[in-house]
Protein backbone atom coordinates (compact mmCIF):
# COMPACT_ATOMS: atom_id res chain seq x y z
CA UNK A 1 0.00 0.00 0.00
CA UNK A 2 1.31 3.57 -0.68
CA UNK A 3 1.53 6.02 2.29
CA UNK A 4 -0.26 8.93 0.94
CA UNK A 5 2.04 11.95 1.60
CA UNK A 6 0.92 15.11 3.23
CA UNK A 7 1.06 18.33 1.74
CA UNK A 8 4.17 20.23 2.87
CA UNK A 9 1.61 23.31 2.65
CA UNK A 10 -1.71 23.08 3.32
CA UNK A 11 -2.37 27.14 2.86
CA UNK A 12 -6.75 25.83 3.49
CA UNK A 13 -5.58 24.71 7.03
CA UNK A 14 -3.44 27.49 7.92
CA UNK A 15 -6.51 29.66 7.22
CA UNK A 16 -8.60 28.09 9.28
CA UNK A 17 -5.73 29.04 12.02
CA UNK A 18 -6.60 32.58 11.68
CA UNK A 19 -10.21 33.85 12.77
CA UNK A 20 -9.82 37.14 11.28
CA UNK A 21 -9.29 35.56 7.99
CA UNK A 22 -13.31 34.22 7.56
CA UNK A 23 -14.19 38.05 8.48
CA UNK A 24 -16.41 39.99 5.66
CA UNK A 25 -15.53 43.35 4.69
CA UNK A 26 -18.66 45.07 2.98
CA UNK A 27 -20.08 41.46 2.51
CA UNK A 28 -17.18 40.24 0.44
CA UNK A 29 -14.44 38.16 1.56
CA UNK A 30 -11.67 39.71 3.58
CA UNK A 31 -8.62 39.70 1.31
CA UNK A 32 -5.52 40.88 3.25
CA UNK A 33 -2.22 41.63 2.06
CA UNK A 34 -0.97 43.99 4.22
CA UNK A 35 0.95 41.70 6.05
CA UNK A 36 4.20 43.38 5.90
CA UNK A 37 2.81 46.15 7.76
CA UNK A 38 1.25 44.15 10.28
CA UNK A 39 0.33 40.43 10.14
CA UNK A 40 -2.89 38.66 11.28
CA UNK A 41 -2.65 36.24 14.58
CA UNK A 42 -3.22 32.85 14.62
CA UNK A 43 -6.06 31.34 17.47
CA UNK A 44 -3.03 29.67 18.84
CA UNK A 45 -1.39 33.60 20.16
CA UNK A 46 -4.48 34.73 20.67
CA UNK A 47 -5.65 31.21 23.08
CA UNK A 48 -2.37 32.41 24.83
CA UNK A 49 -2.99 35.73 25.48
CA UNK A 50 -6.27 34.79 26.78
CA UNK A 51 -5.94 31.77 28.76
CA UNK A 52 -2.57 33.49 30.89
CA UNK A 53 -5.09 36.78 31.91
CA UNK A 54 -7.83 33.95 32.85
CA UNK A 55 -5.64 31.67 34.35
CA UNK A 56 -2.14 32.41 34.77
CA UNK A 57 -1.55 36.02 35.79
CA UNK A 58 0.86 37.93 38.09
CA UNK A 59 3.63 40.12 37.89
CA UNK A 60 6.95 38.95 37.03
CA UNK A 61 10.25 39.19 37.90
CA UNK A 62 9.20 40.20 41.80
CA UNK A 63 6.86 37.79 43.26
CA UNK A 64 7.67 34.67 45.66
CA UNK A 65 4.07 33.30 45.06
CA UNK A 66 2.62 30.75 42.85
CA UNK A 67 1.23 33.21 40.17
CA UNK A 68 4.07 35.29 39.95
CA UNK A 69 6.83 32.22 39.84
CA UNK A 70 4.40 30.27 37.34
CA UNK A 71 4.08 33.80 34.76
CA UNK A 72 7.74 34.60 35.14
CA UNK A 73 8.53 30.77 33.61
CA UNK A 74 5.76 31.29 30.91
CA UNK A 75 6.78 34.76 30.30
CA UNK A 76 11.06 34.15 30.63
CA UNK A 77 10.70 31.18 27.60
CA UNK A 78 9.50 33.63 24.65
CA UNK A 79 13.39 34.65 25.46
CA UNK A 80 14.77 30.85 24.85
CA UNK A 81 12.18 30.66 21.75
CA UNK A 82 14.09 34.21 20.37
CA UNK A 83 17.73 32.55 20.99
CA UNK A 84 16.19 29.28 19.35
CA UNK A 85 14.76 31.13 16.44
CA UNK A 86 18.11 32.88 15.73
CA UNK A 87 20.41 30.38 16.79
CA UNK A 88 21.69 32.93 19.31
CA UNK A 89 24.36 31.32 21.63
CA UNK A 90 22.28 32.44 24.27
CA UNK A 91 19.16 33.27 25.66
CA UNK A 92 20.96 36.16 27.55
CA UNK A 93 21.80 37.55 24.10
CA UNK A 94 18.22 38.37 23.88
CA UNK A 95 17.17 41.88 24.90
CA UNK A 96 13.30 42.22 24.80
CA UNK A 97 11.82 45.86 23.43
CA UNK A 98 8.86 47.48 22.56
CA UNK A 99 9.55 46.92 18.73
CA UNK A 100 12.23 47.34 16.12
CA UNK A 101 11.96 51.35 16.07
CA UNK A 102 12.63 50.49 20.25
CA UNK A 103 15.87 48.44 19.43
CA UNK A 104 17.18 50.87 16.74
CA UNK A 105 16.81 53.71 19.64
CA UNK A 106 18.63 51.57 22.28
CA UNK A 107 21.66 51.35 20.37
CA UNK A 108 21.70 54.08 19.10
CA UNK A 109 21.37 55.86 22.18
CA UNK A 110 23.55 53.35 23.92
CA UNK A 111 26.08 52.12 21.57
CA UNK A 112 26.26 54.70 19.67
CA UNK A 113 26.64 57.45 22.24
CA UNK A 114 29.25 55.34 24.53
CA UNK A 115 31.58 53.42 22.17
CA UNK A 116 31.16 55.46 18.92
CA UNK A 117 33.51 58.57 18.91
CA UNK A 118 32.63 61.96 17.36
CA UNK A 119 34.83 61.65 13.45
CA UNK A 120 33.40 58.00 13.58
CA UNK A 121 29.96 56.92 11.36
CA UNK A 122 27.06 55.06 10.92
CA UNK A 123 25.99 53.65 7.57
CA UNK A 124 22.88 53.15 6.43
CA UNK A 125 21.39 52.73 2.76
CA UNK A 126 18.96 54.55 0.78
CA UNK A 127 16.42 52.66 1.36
CA UNK A 128 16.05 52.01 4.98
CA UNK A 129 12.18 52.68 6.62
CA UNK A 130 12.55 55.37 9.44
CA UNK A 131 13.10 53.34 12.49
CA UNK A 132 16.73 52.78 10.87
CA UNK A 133 16.84 56.35 9.86
CA UNK A 134 15.57 59.09 12.38
CA UNK A 135 17.46 57.81 15.36
CA UNK A 136 20.71 57.73 13.37
CA UNK A 137 20.08 61.52 12.66
CA UNK A 138 19.23 62.06 16.41
CA UNK A 139 22.88 60.64 17.45
CA UNK A 140 24.52 62.17 14.99
CA UNK A 141 22.80 65.35 15.83
CA UNK A 142 23.22 65.19 19.44
CA UNK A 143 26.97 63.61 19.08
CA UNK A 144 29.08 64.56 16.36
CA UNK A 145 28.76 60.84 15.16
CA UNK A 146 28.69 61.38 10.69
CA UNK A 147 25.84 59.42 9.26
CA UNK A 148 26.63 58.26 5.69
CA UNK A 149 23.62 57.08 3.54
CA UNK A 150 24.64 54.24 0.93
CA UNK A 151 23.10 53.96 -2.48
CA UNK A 152 20.52 51.37 -4.23
CA UNK A 153 20.68 51.12 -7.88
CA UNK A 154 17.54 51.79 -9.84
CA UNK A 155 16.84 48.09 -10.02
CA UNK A 156 16.60 48.09 -5.86
CA UNK A 157 19.68 46.89 -4.58
CA UNK A 158 22.21 48.19 -2.71
CA UNK A 159 25.19 49.50 -4.99
CA UNK A 160 27.94 47.02 -3.15
CA UNK A 161 30.69 48.96 -4.64
CA UNK A 162 29.54 51.76 -3.26
CA UNK A 163 29.15 50.01 -0.18
CA UNK A 164 32.18 49.00 0.11
CA UNK A 165 33.77 52.37 -0.97
CA UNK A 166 31.66 54.47 1.82
CA UNK A 167 33.63 51.77 4.15
CA UNK A 168 37.02 52.64 2.62
CA UNK A 169 38.34 55.22 5.11
CA UNK A 170 37.58 53.36 7.96
CA UNK A 171 36.01 55.86 9.75
CA UNK A 172 32.65 53.69 10.06
CA UNK A 173 32.09 52.43 13.47
CA UNK A 174 28.61 50.62 12.63
CA UNK A 175 26.52 49.63 9.34
CA UNK A 176 22.73 49.65 9.84
CA UNK A 177 20.81 48.48 6.74
CA UNK A 178 17.56 46.17 6.45
CA UNK A 179 17.83 42.66 5.43
CA UNK A 180 14.64 43.05 3.17
CA UNK A 181 13.00 46.30 2.43
CA UNK A 182 9.39 46.56 3.36
CA UNK A 183 8.95 48.88 0.13
CA UNK A 184 10.60 46.73 -2.63
CA UNK A 185 10.60 43.63 -1.38
CA UNK A 186 14.95 43.07 -1.78
CA UNK A 187 16.86 41.20 0.08
CA UNK A 188 19.96 42.34 0.83
CA UNK A 189 23.10 40.37 1.08
CA UNK A 190 23.81 39.85 4.23
CA UNK A 191 26.86 37.88 4.76
CA UNK A 192 28.34 39.79 2.21
CA UNK A 193 27.49 43.14 3.70
CA UNK A 194 28.95 41.82 7.53
CA UNK A 195 32.25 39.99 5.82
CA UNK A 196 32.99 43.59 3.94
CA UNK A 197 31.86 45.97 7.11
CA UNK A 198 33.83 43.27 9.79
CA UNK A 199 36.76 43.85 7.19
CA UNK A 200 36.66 47.91 7.46
CA UNK A 201 36.53 47.67 11.07
CA UNK A 202 32.51 47.95 11.33
CA UNK A 203 30.37 46.00 13.41
CA UNK A 204 26.58 45.59 11.65
CA UNK A 205 23.03 46.04 12.68
CA UNK A 206 20.24 44.07 10.55
CA UNK A 207 16.99 45.16 10.55
CA UNK A 208 15.31 42.17 9.77
CA UNK A 209 11.32 42.83 10.86
CA UNK A 210 10.35 41.72 7.57
CA UNK A 211 12.94 39.19 6.51
CA UNK A 212 12.63 37.32 10.06
CA UNK A 213 9.07 36.14 9.38
CA UNK A 214 9.77 34.74 5.72
CA UNK A 215 13.25 33.34 6.23
CA UNK A 216 15.37 31.14 8.87
CA UNK A 217 17.70 33.31 10.32
CA UNK A 218 21.45 32.22 11.78
CA UNK A 219 22.89 34.80 13.99
CA UNK A 220 25.76 32.91 14.39
CA UNK A 221 26.42 31.65 10.94
CA UNK A 222 25.94 35.21 10.08
CA UNK A 223 28.21 36.31 12.12
CA UNK A 224 26.04 39.80 12.77
CA UNK A 225 26.35 42.05 15.30
CA UNK A 226 23.24 43.58 16.51
CA UNK A 227 19.83 42.50 15.05
CA UNK A 228 15.93 43.68 14.70
CA UNK A 229 12.40 42.50 14.33
CA UNK A 230 9.07 43.10 15.88
CA UNK A 231 6.83 40.57 17.09
CA UNK A 232 3.25 42.06 15.12
CA UNK A 233 4.74 41.06 12.32
CA UNK A 234 5.69 37.57 12.98
CA UNK A 235 1.61 36.98 13.59
CA UNK A 236 2.61 37.57 17.29
CA UNK A 237 1.32 40.94 19.26
CA UNK A 238 2.18 44.36 19.33
CA UNK A 239 4.14 45.95 21.87
CA UNK A 240 7.05 43.75 21.86
CA UNK A 241 10.28 43.39 19.97
CA UNK A 242 13.56 42.13 19.58
CA UNK A 243 17.06 43.26 19.95
CA UNK A 244 19.74 40.36 19.62
CA UNK A 245 23.59 41.65 20.47
CA UNK A 246 26.82 40.21 21.03
CA UNK A 247 27.26 39.82 24.35
CA UNK A 248 30.70 41.82 24.68
CA UNK A 249 28.82 44.23 22.87
CA UNK A 250 26.16 44.02 25.46
CA UNK A 251 28.43 44.27 28.04
CA UNK A 252 30.08 47.43 27.14
CA UNK A 253 26.41 49.12 26.62
CA UNK A 254 25.13 51.09 29.24
CA UNK A 255 21.47 51.35 30.05
CA UNK A 256 19.18 53.98 28.52
CA UNK A 257 16.37 53.54 30.81
CA UNK A 258 16.33 53.37 34.76
CA UNK A 259 13.86 52.04 36.62
CA UNK A 260 12.81 49.01 38.42
CA UNK A 261 14.07 45.26 36.98
CA UNK A 262 17.18 46.38 35.48
CA UNK A 263 19.06 47.19 38.78
CA UNK A 264 21.21 44.66 40.99
CA UNK A 265 21.37 47.66 43.97
CA UNK A 266 19.95 50.76 44.64
CA UNK A 267 21.01 53.36 47.57
CA UNK A 268 19.88 57.25 47.54
CA UNK A 269 23.05 57.69 46.27
CA UNK A 270 24.11 55.25 43.40
CA UNK A 271 22.51 51.84 41.35
CA UNK A 272 24.58 48.97 39.88
CA UNK A 273 22.50 47.63 36.79
CA UNK A 274 21.46 44.06 36.51
CA UNK A 275 23.26 41.65 34.09
CA UNK A 276 22.66 41.74 30.77
CA UNK A 277 20.01 41.45 28.86
CA UNK A 278 17.66 43.10 32.08
CA UNK A 279 19.98 45.94 32.46
CA UNK A 280 18.58 46.71 28.97
CA UNK A 281 14.42 46.28 30.30
CA UNK A 282 13.33 48.96 32.73
CA UNK A 283 9.82 48.62 34.13
CA UNK A 284 7.01 45.65 34.16
CA UNK A 285 7.79 44.14 30.44
CA UNK A 286 5.17 43.11 28.09
CA UNK A 287 4.25 40.03 29.62
CA UNK A 288 1.15 39.39 27.99
CA UNK A 289 2.84 40.41 24.64
CA UNK A 290 5.97 37.64 25.61
CA UNK A 291 3.38 34.50 26.07
CA UNK A 292 1.46 35.57 22.67
CA UNK A 293 5.04 36.20 20.95
CA UNK A 294 6.23 32.63 22.26
CA UNK A 295 3.16 30.94 21.08
CA UNK A 296 3.55 33.10 17.23
CA UNK A 297 7.51 31.90 17.09
CA UNK A 298 5.97 28.01 17.94
CA UNK A 299 3.42 28.36 15.39
CA UNK A 300 5.79 29.76 12.46
CA UNK A 301 8.73 26.54 13.28
CA UNK A 302 6.22 24.09 13.24
CA UNK A 303 5.44 25.07 10.04
CA UNK A 304 8.89 25.77 9.16
CA UNK A 305 10.60 28.08 7.35
CA UNK A 306 11.57 25.46 4.67
CA UNK A 307 7.85 25.54 3.52
CA UNK A 308 6.92 29.10 4.30
CA UNK A 309 9.61 30.09 2.27
CA UNK A 310 8.61 28.00 -0.92
CA UNK A 311 5.07 29.16 -0.38
CA UNK A 312 5.54 32.65 -0.16
CA UNK A 313 7.90 32.39 -3.50
CA UNK A 314 5.60 30.61 -5.31
CA UNK A 315 2.99 33.59 -4.59
CA UNK A 316 5.66 36.53 -5.48
CA UNK A 317 6.17 34.91 -8.88
CA UNK A 318 2.88 34.45 -9.37
CA UNK A 319 1.85 38.25 -8.78
CA UNK A 320 4.81 39.42 -10.59
CA UNK A 321 3.40 37.50 -13.51
CA UNK A 322 -0.18 38.77 -12.97
CA UNK A 323 0.76 42.37 -11.99
CA UNK A 324 3.56 42.65 -14.66
CA UNK A 325 0.46 41.96 -17.57
CA UNK A 326 -1.64 44.94 -16.36
CA UNK A 327 -1.67 47.71 -18.77
CA UNK A 328 0.08 51.24 -16.44
CA UNK A 329 0.99 49.21 -14.05
CA UNK A 330 4.18 49.72 -13.33
CA UNK A 331 6.29 47.44 -10.48
CA UNK A 332 8.87 49.34 -8.21
CA UNK A 333 12.21 47.44 -8.06
CA UNK A 334 13.65 44.51 -9.69
CA UNK A 335 15.96 42.94 -7.53
CA UNK A 336 17.10 39.70 -7.66
CA UNK A 337 16.37 38.08 -4.62
CA UNK A 338 12.78 39.25 -3.41
CA UNK A 339 10.55 38.34 -1.05
CA UNK A 340 6.41 38.43 -0.52
CA UNK A 341 6.35 42.10 -0.93
CA UNK A 342 5.30 44.08 -4.03
CA UNK A 343 4.98 48.06 -4.30
CA UNK A 344 3.36 49.43 -7.54
CA UNK A 345 2.11 52.56 -9.40
CA UNK A 346 -1.53 52.56 -12.14
CA UNK A 347 -0.88 55.27 -14.33
CA UNK A 348 -3.13 57.86 -14.10
CA UNK A 349 -3.92 56.95 -10.60
CA UNK A 350 -3.10 58.25 -7.10
CA UNK A 351 -1.91 54.78 -4.70
CA UNK A 352 -4.81 56.10 -2.14
CA UNK A 353 -7.45 55.91 -4.93
CA UNK A 354 -5.79 52.12 -6.01
CA UNK A 355 -6.16 51.41 -2.19
CA UNK A 356 -9.49 52.56 -1.87
CA UNK A 357 -10.99 51.13 -4.67
CA UNK A 358 -9.88 47.54 -3.84
CA UNK A 359 -10.61 47.84 -0.31
CA UNK A 360 -14.25 48.37 -1.70
CA UNK A 361 -14.01 44.67 -2.90
CA UNK A 362 -12.44 43.89 0.09
CA UNK A 363 -8.77 43.51 -0.61
CA UNK A 364 -6.77 45.78 1.66
CA UNK A 365 -3.30 46.72 0.45
CA UNK A 366 -0.80 49.34 1.73
CA UNK A 367 -0.58 53.03 0.04
CA UNK A 368 1.70 55.72 0.79
CA UNK A 369 5.38 56.30 0.93
CA UNK A 370 5.50 53.67 3.97
CA UNK A 371 7.35 54.89 6.64
CA UNK A 372 10.38 55.29 4.12
CA UNK A 373 9.95 59.02 2.35
CA UNK A 374 13.61 59.36 1.54
CA UNK A 375 13.18 56.05 -0.60
CA UNK A 376 10.25 57.13 -2.20
CA UNK A 377 11.86 60.85 -2.96
CA UNK A 378 15.29 58.30 -4.11
CA UNK A 379 12.68 56.54 -6.49
CA UNK A 380 10.92 59.92 -7.71
CA UNK A 381 7.78 58.71 -6.68
CA UNK A 382 5.25 60.20 -3.79
CA UNK A 383 3.45 57.40 -2.54
CA UNK A 384 3.19 53.69 -4.44
CA UNK A 385 0.53 50.73 -3.46
CA UNK A 386 2.00 47.86 -2.15
CA UNK A 387 0.96 44.00 -1.58
CA UNK A 388 2.18 41.97 0.71
CA UNK A 389 1.87 38.75 1.74
CA UNK A 390 1.55 36.34 4.67
CA UNK A 391 1.87 32.65 5.12
CA UNK A 392 -1.95 32.59 4.82
CA UNK A 393 -2.01 34.23 1.29
CA UNK A 394 -3.09 32.55 -1.69
CA UNK A 395 -2.83 32.27 -5.02
CA UNK A 396 -6.83 33.16 -5.76
CA UNK A 397 -6.49 36.38 -3.45
CA UNK A 398 -3.27 37.00 -5.81
CA UNK A 399 -5.93 36.31 -8.19
CA UNK A 400 -8.99 38.41 -7.00
CA UNK A 401 -5.75 41.62 -6.18
CA UNK A 402 -4.80 41.13 -10.46
CA UNK A 403 -8.49 41.02 -11.85
CA UNK A 404 -9.45 44.03 -9.62
CA UNK A 405 -6.78 46.10 -10.38
CA UNK A 406 -7.45 45.33 -14.09
CA UNK A 407 -11.28 46.80 -12.75
CA UNK A 408 -9.46 49.79 -11.77
CA UNK A 409 -7.15 50.82 -14.67
CA UNK A 410 -10.45 50.64 -16.91
CA UNK A 411 -12.12 53.14 -14.63
CA UNK A 412 -9.44 55.43 -14.42
CA UNK A 413 -8.65 55.32 -18.01
N1 LIG B 1 7.17 49.33 8.49
C1 LIG B 1 5.81 48.88 8.40
C2 LIG B 1 5.35 48.78 6.98
O1 LIG B 1 6.14 48.55 6.13
C3 LIG B 1 4.88 49.65 9.25
O2 LIG B 1 4.19 48.91 6.69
Amino acid sequence: MNAISKPAFDVARIRADFPILAEKIRGKDLVFLDSAASAQKPRVVIDAMVHAMEHQYANVHRGLHWMSERTTEAYEDVRDSIARLLNAPDRSNIVITANSTASFNLVAQSYGRSVLKPGQAVLISQMEHHANLVPWQMLRDASGVELRIAPITDAGELDMAAYEALLADGKVGLVSVTHMSNVLGTYTPAERIIQIAHAHGARVMLDASQSVVHRRIDVQALDVDFLAFTGHKLYGPTGIGVLYAKRELLEAMPPVNGGGDMISSVSYERSTWAQVPHKFEAGTPAILEGIGLNAAIKYVEAIGFDAIAAHEATLTEHALARLSAIEGLTIIGHPQDRGGVISFTLKGAHAHDVATLLDRQGIAVRAGHHCAEPLMHRLGLESTARASFGLYTTMAEIDALADTLDQVRVFFK
